[in-house]
């Protein structure tokens, strides 16, 4: 059974309402009972006083009838049963003369007899709620009898119920308008609220990515709400990154697709009279391929890191070694230009790291400082540690690279250029995977640059020991 978040709500405030009401009802009754009580008590007390002193002198000389008158007197007055007993508790007045002669022996006559006025409260079926109070009759520091009253305080009791039922009364009134006013005002504050947030999430599932919930009532839901919408924005510009991402691929297979097409098609059309003819477009759909074979690698170990199902193989790495490895590899590239690479390494540094990783890291970047450099230039690569970090650093006297682009050239397809990078065949993936690999280490990657003087990119590498 589904119940609504607002009714259990306005059903909690309910009972602790009625819990709180029934505790102070309680509290409440028990004192003024105990108040009225009181109070009727030291009245009949002092009436018990007044009828002890008048009776001493005559309980003295033993006159019951004026002892019996005193009773009736009494009795008639203040509207309540008065005995008068002697020492040895037998009935010498009472106010309704039914029970002269007889024997009286409850608790507080026999109290009363010992020197001590006392009063207690009885419940009797057939009489109701009655006080029974009793006080010695002195004379010359003698106890000589006791004055003993039975009142009737039902009337007490009546009060008492109808101040019970009045706050019956209100509880149940309090409790109707609480119902009337929580009912709503749970709708308002919490209900909507969540219809709201509810809502918003059913559409980000359909797929409405981005879709932004308004809630302004500054409490804990307000905070959901905006917690909802960053999360509802992130996600938002994922998928547009993935769908640019998906977009930029496609677009990036098709040229070598649709140029090996072309290549292969004019072989079959053309039938080429020679061999040299043949190996020119043969030669021309290698290259095709090359490009293709590279984009879809480089695609795939993005995709790789991006699963996270890609370990590092972590052992020491000689960093010299491999610099110089990269150099040697990119010589026939650098000489095409005339560019002089060089290695800087200081001492022998071994470094824990994802051999092959770190070396397509280093190699993506001198690539970059060869592809954007004109003749005769320097390429640099140098390596130091500094407080436990290795820094790698690259340094070109190229092109360089303005700052609106610095902070993009990181993104997956990103070129400064397009036209002209296109042709040198880049696909502008190259400094994506250096980021992914680096941030995989721990480490950081950054590019600073001059245009038209070059760049550097800077590789820092925590040690892997200091970090855990
Ligand atoms: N050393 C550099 N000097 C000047 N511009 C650079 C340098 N390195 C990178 N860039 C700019 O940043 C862009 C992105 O570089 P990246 O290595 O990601 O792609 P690419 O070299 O064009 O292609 P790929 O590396 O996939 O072959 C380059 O296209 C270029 O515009
Ligand atoms: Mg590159």
């Amino acid at each position: 059974m589904k119940i609504k978040l607002g009714s259990k709500i306005g059903l909690t405030y309910l009972l602790i309402l009625f819990s709180a009401m029934a505790v102070l009802g309680y509290l409440i009754i028990s004192d003024i009972k105990q108040s009225f009580i009181g109070e009727r008590k030291n009245v009949l007390f002092s009436y018990a006083n007044i009828i002890a002193e008048k009776a001493a002198p005559y309980l003295h000389e033993q006159n019951t009838a004026y002892i019996n008158f005193l009773a009736e007197d009494f009795g008639e007055n203040i509207g309540h049963r008065i005995l008068i007993l002697d020492t040895a508790g037998t009935i010498i007045g009472d106010s309704s003369g039914a029970s002269r002669g007889q024997h009286l022996s409850t608790p507080v006559v026999t109290a009363s007899l010992q020197g001590e006025s006392s009063a207690q409260t009885n419940y009797y079926p057939e009489y109701g709620n009655l006080l029974y109070l009793a006080v010695p009759v002195a004379s010359s520091q003698q106890i000589i009898g006791a004055v003993f009253i039975s009142a009737d305080i039902n009337d007490i009791q009546t009060r008492l119920n109808q101040t019970r039922n009045r706050l019956l009364a209100a509880a149940l009134a309090s409790g109707i308008l609480a119902i009337l006013l929580s009912l709503p005002l749970a709708r308002i504050i919490i209900t909507v609220p969540i219809g709201k947030l509810t809502r918003a999430a059913q559409k980000m599932s359909a797929g409405e990515y981005g879709y932004q919930v308004q809630i302004k009532s500054r409490d804990e839901l307000e905070q959901l709400a905006n917690s909802f919408n960053e999360m509802s924005e992130k996600i938002r510009q994922e998928d547009d990154i993935r769908r640019q991402f998906i977009a930029n691929a496609s677009h990036e297979l098709k040229s070598p697709v649709a140029a090996l097409k072309v290549l292969v098609e004019s072989l079959l059309i053309k039938h080429p009279e020679s061999k040299e003819e043949t190996r020119e477009f043969l030669f021309d759909i290698d290259g095709q391929l090359d490009r293709l074979s590279r984009l879809v690698n480089d695609l795939l170990l993005l995709s790789k890191i991006e699963k996270n199902t890609v370990s590092l193989n972590l052992e020491p790495v000689a960093i010299g070694q491999l610099l110089t490895e990269v150099k040697d590899n990119l010589l026939p590239l650098a000489a095409n230009k005339e560019i002089e690479i060089k290695v800087k390494v200081q001492e022998n540094i071994t470094w824990p790291a994802d051999r092959e990783m770190l070396y397509r890291a280093v190699y993506n970047l001198a690539d970059n400082a060869i592809k954007f450099s004109s003749l005769n230039k320097q390429v640099l690569l140098n390596c130091n540690v500094n407080k436990n970090i290795l820094v790698i650093s690259v340094f070109d006297q190229g092109m360089g690279i303005s700052p609106e682009h610095l902070e993009k050239i990181f993104d997956r397809f990103y070129r400064v250029n397009k036209a002209r990078e296109r042709t040198t065949g880049g696909t502008g993936l190259g400094l994506a995977i250096v980021k992914e690999i680096i941030t995989l280490h721990g480490g950081t990657v950054s590019a600073k640059s001059v245009p038209a003087h070059g760049s550097e990119f800077l590789i820092t590498l925590p040690d892997p020991k200091q970090m855990s």
